[in-house]
């Protein structure tokens, strides 16, 4: 190892046991992975580690609600995301879970660490509980009506529809989420961690420089305006560890997840025996980054550093945190079709497209990235394959044909040398995690190389006898040019890289060659590297993705709302060859989606009487857009808040005012006399309604 190399540990943050990998993780999973190989092919001793976060609640209910243990639960789901890692070319050094004995280790010791010194304290609170399932309820197991404006169906924290915070005691009218038996409340002793004593070390850290300016002044924020306590320990039932010399008690799971991360590390390091103390003690020189999302921070950059500090191990270098992703310009939504799965994504497409996608538009800074699958084909598409690849597929034949191989001089050696010289630039970019600013300077390098081709035209020379020479030097120095992009591309294209590898017939890329030529090198008959993106694909990606059955029936009410009047059997239309009788199939039935949703926002519609345009929230579908027209009945502030039946695989209807995406289900005749029909409180949206 020489002198001057880096030690660098690297994580992403550890996804939930409990569902799949979809577009919004991976573009965490990418970002990182671009990092870590950029650092390994610039030739720093760099590891990335990562791993399943099984523990909690969520996870527990989980297991119960597919009758399986948790243990199967997290053991399934790890191979999943394995899979689905892999298949996208992100390459950890080593993959654990929370679950496993070194997880168990670490967090006993980082725990009985910071109570040796004090930083634990134990506090008696009250707590609800749910009396039927026999569980304290975490706040967001709590909904009830908010105490400040009566809204319905707050979750136990805060209320979306007048943004008031307050504990879940103060709910009126609380239920548990999980039974739907009303809650009570209980005594109970829990362990603290004395965050507050940790706010100078906390603030000189947050103003170190290392963080993201956005990052640094939000620490800052909480730092100003006070920090509490922190709750580290549930009651059983609990999925995850009992804290030593506390039966019963379980260390929550923000607190083992974090220490995840020095698990996997453990696990890496007791099969390459490497020094874990040597990463991780106060004065160690190597260097430690966490990427994260923005919705994680405060575990990150408070509770954390904190812990570490407590237990006598160093502090991250920095945290790398990145906003969220959006498709189209909108949340992710199931029932658009853009709340895409990882394996979906790859049942359709080449993960190296949404590899490049990613870095080119990626910054270092938080804002949320907009996947706009117009613009994705666009970019793909003239980027790698019409600037990319095409320099190599419009001259790698011409040497083939001339006995293949290069030339001994380039016919254009300034042009080669100036892409040589980018490697400083391009490098500091993805250092900087610039990945969009290296994209651009690498395209514009392709740029030049497809004008050089497009000059020399040798298609034209070939023609003539005694040009090969000539042919060839042109040849040498496009495909000169192709492997330096290669290698400057490789961090997030490794398998073109490699595909390019074998047919220029060299060992696989460092940085470092991009100080060399290639020249009188013999290279391998060229294949095609890369497919353009078809948009049929696009579509295919996006039905496979959308949950709703494609044919939805158009169903007596739907006909009814268009024609504005009461549903009634006897306007079915009366097909000849299809006798439609008043009564349906109960396959007819459940072709209908029906979901409860909440009101989260109404509006008058201008220009429209009866219309008022509701955004609905219909869990984990994300929101809705519908124009109902029963606003000769309710007022905005009536309804906002409540809960609503929504036919949710109506196809969408497009309106003067808009598209209305759905429909909600009301009784009465219409005007003044609609009846909005309503679940009974307990319900929640997304839920099935049948
Ligand atoms: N288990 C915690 C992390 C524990 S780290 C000690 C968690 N898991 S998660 O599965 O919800 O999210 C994992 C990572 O993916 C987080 O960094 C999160 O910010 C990121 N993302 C999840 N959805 C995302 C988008 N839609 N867009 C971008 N990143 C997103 O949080
Ligand atoms: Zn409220």
């Amino acid at each position: 190892m020489p002198q001057s190399q880096r030690r660098i540990l690297v994580t992403s943050a550890l996804p939930y046991a409990n569902g799949p990998i979809h577009l919004g993780h991976l573009l965490e999973y990418i970002q990182t992975d671009i990092w870590v190989r950029f650092q390994k092919l610039f030739g720093e001793h760099c590891i990335y580690v990562c791993a399943d976060d099984a523990h909690g609640t969520a996870i527990m209910l989980k297991a119960e609600e597919n009758g399986v243990t948790p243990e199967q639960q997290i053991a399934q789901v790890k191979a999943e995301h394995e899979r689905d890692f892999a298949d996208f070319a992100i390459r950890f050094d080593n993959y654990h879970s929370t679950h496993s004995d070194e997880n168990r280790h670490y967090s006993e010791l980082i725990f009985s660490r910071n109570k040796a010194a004090g930083n634990i304290l134990e506090k008696e609170i009250t707590q609800l509980y749910d009396p039927d399932k026999g569980m304290f309820l975490a706040d967001r197991f709590v909904k009830g009506t908010c105490p400040k404006c009566g809204a319905q169906d707050q979750y136990g924290d805060n209320c979306e529809v007048c943004g008031a915070t307050y504990s879940a005691a103060e709910l009126v009218d609380p239920y548990s989420t999980i039974s739907g038996a009303k809650p009570v409340t209980k005594g109970v002793t829990q362990l603290f961690f004395n965050l507050p004593k940790f706010t100078d070390m906390l603030r000189g850290w947050t103003r170190s420089g290392s963080l993201q300016e956005s990052i640094a002044n939000k620490l800052n924020e909480w730092l100003e305006a006070g920090l509490q306590p922190w709750d580290i320990s549930r009651e059983a039932p609990y999925f995850g560890f009992e804290i030593p010399g506390y039966p019963g008690k379980y260390f929550y799971v923000w607190l083992d997840a974090p220490i995840g991360y020095m698990a996997s590390f453990k696990h890496y390091c007791d099969q390459h025996g490497i020094d874990f103390d040597s990463y991780w003690a106060p004065d160690s020189d190597a260097e430690l980054y966490h990427f994260i999302g923005k919705d994680i921070i405060n575990f990150h950059g408070l509770f954390w550093p904190a812990m570490l500090e407590g237990a006598g191990f160093r502090k991250p270098t920095a945290l790398n945190v990145h906003g969220f992703v959006t498709v189209n310009g909108a949340k992710m939504s199931k029932s658009r079709g853009t709340f895409i799965k990882a394996r979906t994504y790859l049942d359709h497409l080449n993960p190296e497209y949404l590899r490049y996608y990613f870095a080119a538009k990626l910054t270092s800074k938080v804002d949320d990235f907009d996947l706009n699958l117009d613009d994705f084909v666009q970019r793909v598409n003239s980027d790698l394959i019409g600037k990319v690849v095409q320099i190599a597929s419009r001259t790698a034949n011409f040497v083939n044909k001339f006995g293949s191989t290069l030339s001994s001089e380039l016919d254009d050696p300034l042009l080669v040398a100036d892409v040589q010289a980018a490697a400083d630039s391009i490098a500091t970019s993805y250092e900087a995690r610039e990945f969009g600013r290296a994209m651009r300077d690498i395209m514009a390098l392709a740029d030049r190389g497809n004008l050089y081709v497009q000059e020399k035209a040798p298609w034209t020379l070939a023609k003539q006898e005694g040009n090969e020479q000539q042919v060839l030097a042109v040849c040498t120095t496009a495909l000169n040019v192709f492997r330096l992009l290669v290698l400057y591309l490789k961090p997030v294209l490794p398998q073109l890289a490699e595909k390019s590898e074998a047919f220029l017939n060299i060992a696989p890329l460092q940085w470092q060659d991009a100080q060399q030529q290639l020249l009188t090198h013999s290279i391998n008959p060229f294949n095609a590297l890369m497919q353009r993106i078809e948009p049929a694909s696009i579509e295919s990606l996006l039905s496979a993705s959308r949950d709703i059955t494609a044919a939805a029936v158009e169903i007596a009410a739907a006909q009814k709302a268009s024609s504005g009047k009461t549903p009634s059997t006897k306007q079915l239309p009366q097909g000849d060859s299809n006798i439609v009788s008043d009564d349906i199939s109960i396959d007819d039935f459940l072709k209908v989606k029906l979901r409860v949703a909440k009101v989260i926002k109404a509006a008058h519609v201008d220009g429209a009487d009866k219309l008022l345009q509701l955004t609905l929230d219909v869990g984990a579908e994300g929101t809705r857009n519908v124009f109902a027209g029963i606003k000769a009945k309710y007022t905005p502030e009536q309804i906002e808040g409540k809960l609503v039946v929504l036919v949710a695989n109506l196809a969408p209807r497009k309106m003067k005012f808009g598209v209305s995406e759905g429909m909600v289900l009301a009784a009465g005749p219409g005007g003044e006399d609609v009846f909005l029909l309503s679940p009974d409180s307990g319900a929640e949206p997304g839920m099935e309604v049948r």
